[in-house]
């Protein structure tokens, strides 16, 4: 291994010396649609940076409960559950870290196929697969957590 190895991709970069072009993953084409005149994706990428701080708390706060504290996944059980859902505080947490994270998460997915799928057919059906895979999952989701019962039989 040489010294310079350890030179960052950035470095040197100036007038002379530009920035590598990085190329989209779809090109546009003469059917692509033109602006749509809203702010949707501006505040589509404001959103992502937002849930995604928020997210950092709620997942690794979720993640150290569940599974490292108090003897690990070992102890997760109906009655766990059961005696965190009993506290609105936990019902809250685990509701919207249910929706930031199945809206954050469609929302990505939205960028990629927009990105990388070329047919306009295969770009809208999976993106209704995707809708309707988001809405059942935060709707079961939120239909558990507000009618869950702790003295079911
Ligand atoms: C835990 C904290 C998280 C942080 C800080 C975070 C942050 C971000 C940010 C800033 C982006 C935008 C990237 C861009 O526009 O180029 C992003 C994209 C994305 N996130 Fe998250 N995220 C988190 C959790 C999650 C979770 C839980 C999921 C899944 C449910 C998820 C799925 C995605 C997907 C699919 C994308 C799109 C990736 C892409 O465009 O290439 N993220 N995330």
């Amino acid at each position: 291994m040489s010294a310079t190895s350890s030179v960052s991709a950035t470095e040197g970069i100036g007038p002379d010396n530009p920035a590598p072009l990085v190329e989209p993953p779809r090109a546009r084409s003469a059917r692509t649609p033109k602006s749509t005149r809203t702010n949707f994706e501006l505040y589509g990428w404001i959103f992502m940076r937002l849930s995604g701080i928020v997210l950092v708390v709620l997942v690794l706060g979720h993640l150290l409960i569940q599974l490292v504290l108090d003897g690990g996944v070992s102890k997760v059980s109906f009655a766990f559950v059961a005696g965190r859902w009993a506290s609105p505080f936990w019902m809250a947490w685990d509701l919207i870290m249910l929706w930031l994270a199945m809206l954050h998460g469609a929302n990505g997915l939205r960028t990629i196929i927009n990105d990388y799928a070329q047919r306009d057919g295969t770009r809208f059906w999976l993106k209704m697969l995707l809708y309707t895979a988001t809405v059942f999952t935060v709707l079961l989701g939120t239909l558990v957590i507000f009618t869950f019962d702790p003295n079911i039989r």
